[in-house]
């Protein structure tokens, strides 16, 4: 069983590069935003603010959250519903970044990942998987790009879905999300102790999944 993990801020490539990384290694891919995204979700569906701690907290033992992965693709479930799709809404996001502040929201998601760990050799992405899900990872990588090119590429997603934003609250989006996800109290983004540095800036994708392989290669034995 090995562990990989990958950590850093919105939009630097993260679970594209893993995704296509565990496709070539043969590695399950997980998600942990989609996690958090899932909870953005069930505290809309209840009528909850996402930043109204007091009314989610008691509130999470109702959401139901699974993952399953079939072809290599995650889908993430809430309460039985595939909801893969509908937590990828440019509002989600934001939902998301507010619930992922909240302690007892990251308690709750903390042992499915680390189940997850346990059970299949796994790349797992998100902020805090190096610091606190898989500290003991076989190798930790800290992903990081420019705001600018991160801003790009998320843009370009959503347009690529048909979803009409515009680029400067794109980036607006991206910065205030970097903030939010550095500066919070409970396991806030951070590079985690012996993580990788990798910078992504002006890179194709091809060349970042190539920089990410070939670090893998060096650090983990396969
Ligand atoms: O990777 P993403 O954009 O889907 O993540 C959505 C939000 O969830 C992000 O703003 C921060 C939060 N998150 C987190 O706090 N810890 C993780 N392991 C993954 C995501």
């Amino acid at each position: 069983m090995i562990s990989i993990a990958i950590d850093g801020p919105s939009g630097a490539g993260k679970s594209t590069i893993a995704r296509a990384v565990a496709k070539e290694l043969g590695l399950t891919y997980v998600d942990t935003g989609a996690l958090y995204r899932a909870i953005g979700l069930f505290a809309k569906r209840s009528g909850i603010c996402d930043t109204d701690e007091k009314a989610l907290g008691p509130r999470l033992k109702e959401a139901e959250i699974s993952i399953s992965h079939k072809g290599g693709a995650q889908r993430v479930f809430l309460c039985g519903e595939d909801v893969s799709e509908e937590i990828r809404r440019p509002e989600m996001s934001m939902a998301a970044s507010n619930v992922s502040a909240m302690p007892p929201v990251r308690a709750f998601l903390l042992e499915l990942q680390r189940e997850m760990a346990r059970r299949h050799s796994v790349i797992m992405d998100g902020r805090d998987i190096g610091t606190v899900v898989i500290p003991g990872a076989d190798l930790k990588i800290f992903l990081t790009a420019s705001p600018e090119d991160r801003a790009k590429r998320r843009y370009k997603e959503f347009i690529a879905r048909g979803e009409k934003v515009e680029p400067e609250a794109v980036l607006r989006d991206i910065i205030k999300r970097d903030h939010n996800d550095s500066t919070r109290a409970e396991s806030p983004l951070r590079r985690a102790p012996g993580a990788v540095l990798l910078d992504t800036t002006g890179n194709t994708l091809d060349e970042s999944v190539e920089l990410v392989l070939k670090t893998i290669k060096e650090y983990v034995e396969l």
